[in-house]
């Protein structure tokens, strides 16, 4: 049997369409999340054109009251949603019809699916930006919390994840409120930049009826009316800002999953992760597996995918709107839901770990950490030039490793054997304690920096 051909635009059609052309085209399967913001777009237009008097009051009131009906259905799990009927956007009109009769017919005016997708997309993506910015707060403020605890707790720093100079755990907690704090400032950007409305931008030239774009843009919270009708139905560039950020951010969020699983290993043991965030082997019963932080890590290809798709669906797109754009939703929406669980999950995981304080100590005192302030005193005291200072340091952390010790556990008459002139005061630097602290200059890791840096966030983030 022949399917009839679809209500909405049928009237040239005598055969609705083969099934599997309604299972390629269809988007309702996902494009439902945009309910809320499409009823949005239909109250702002509808009100808008009775007030331009393309409608009467009477229809705009009906549409009006219809859509809350809709929104309430939906909201509800009462919609009837009809694959048939391909999108959000032709499942809330045809239901609308059902519900007021002819008045929703006029809805329509002056209004294309192409100009309203851009709507309801815009939007959805521009409450994600404040998601994404609430959620970022909220991990900010427990990574100061950690920061400002441990303000002077001395832990390894590394480079190469080579013990490298000794810094402290507050010092490298508010680097990750740098790199945070710099994801809200992309997704604040990318949503200033997004808030300008499609609407009244219809299939692509506008349209000749007199209608107000200020108007429903001001009622939609956006700026001011695209300026580019072509522009408005073509341009996903919201989308891909945010999930380009996303992809930044989540790259962030993965790089301190990896530390957490690195710290939280037996052969560091930097930090506890609380029960609440572990998970245990059914084989192994010793087991503390730190499986959030891996999930983390790994949900992090799916958000880069998702940006790397949506460009690729757009890059060979002539203007204006093709039906490729339709795949710019499912993966978004994809990338969205892991960015924010995972942002809640590091959240709590965050708030929730304990610093290991003593381990931190002994692995901050290892693998010759203070070599750095052995050549800078040789400099200071002696007047050598840094190149010799390197030389000298590097033959006495040679002889602490011959003699299976530390730079500190060194007689001084080793140290002078390498050079005369040391002295008796060299020691004091080879503290991890003194090494940290000396560590003033601006951004260092000493704790009056740190503690510094600690009262700058709290205002920032209050
Ligand atoms: N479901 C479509 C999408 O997501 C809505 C726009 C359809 N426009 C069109 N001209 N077929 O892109």
């Amino acid at each position: 049997m022949t399917k009839s051909a679809n209500t909405m635009w049928g009237g040239r059609f005598a055969a609705g369409p083969d099934a599997i052309m309604e299972a390629i085209n269809a988007s309702i399967g996902y494009d439902r999340r945009l309910a809320p913001q499409d009823i949005a777009g239909s109250r702002a237009h509808a009100a808008m054109l009775a007030a331009c008097g393309i409608i009467t009051d009477n229809d705009a009131e009906a549409i009006r009251e219809g859509l809350l009906t809709v929104l309430s259905e939906i909201e509800t799990g009462k919609f009837p949603f009809s694959t048939a009927l391909e999108d959000i956007h032709m499942n809330v009109e045809a239901r609308l019809r059902d519900l007021i009769g002819e008045p929703a017919g006029r809805l329509h005016t002056a209004r294309s699916r192409n100009d309203q997708v851009a709507v309801d997309f815009r939007l959805w993506v521009r409450d994600q930006c404040d998601q994404a910015d609430a959620a970022l707060g909220a991990l900010c403020g427990a990574l100061l919390a950690q920061a400002e605890a441990g303000a002077d707790w001395v832990m390894p720093g590394f480079t190469h994840l080579q013990t490298a100079q000794p810094v402290t755990w507050g010092h490298h907690m508010l680097a990750y409120v740098e790199m945070f704090s710099r994801d809200r400032s992309r997704f604040a950007d990318a949503r200033a930049r997004m808030n300008t409305s499609p609407l009244g931008a219809a299939a692509l030239a506008g349209t000749s009826f007199p209608i107000d774009r200020q108007m429903t843009a001001t009622a939609l919270g956006f700026d001011r009316p695209m300026s580019n009708s072509l522009d408005a139905v073509a341009d996903r560039d919201f989308a891909l800002e945010f999930l380009a950020s996303a992809s930044i951010c989540a790259m962030h969020l993965s790089r301190l999953a990896e530390e957490l699983v690195i710290w939280s290993s037996a052969q560091f043991r930097f930090v506890k992760m609380s029960d609440k965030w572990s998970t245990g082997s059914s084989i192994m019963p010793q087991k503390r597996n730190p499986d959030a932080a891996e999930l983390i890590r790994a949900k992090v290809g799916r958000i880069f995918g998702a940006n790397v798709a949506l460009m690729t669906v757009m890059k060979g797109l002539p203007l204006t709107y093709s039906k490729d754009m339709q795949e710019d939703k499912e993966q978004t929406f994809d990338a969205a839901d892991n960015l924010m669980l995972a942002l809640a999950a590091m959240t709590g995981m965050v708030a929730d770990m304990t610093a290991e304080r003593a381990n931190l100590k002994a692995a901050a005192a290892s693998g010759f950490s203070t070599a750095t302030d052995l050549a800078d005193w040789l400099v200071r005291e002696l007047g050598l030039p840094f190149r010799e200072a390197h030389h000298v340091t590097g033959s006495l952390v040679a002889m602490a490793e011959g003699k299976g010790c530390d730079l500190p556990d060194l007689t001084l008459e080793d140290m002078q054997s390498v050079h005369a002139d040391i002295r008796d005061d060299v020691f004091d630097v080879l503290g991890v304690e003194n090494s940290v602290a000396s560590r003033t200059s601006f951004g260092g890791t000493a704790p009056s920096q740190v503690r510094a840096q600690v009262a700058h966030w709290k205002e920032v983030l209050k």
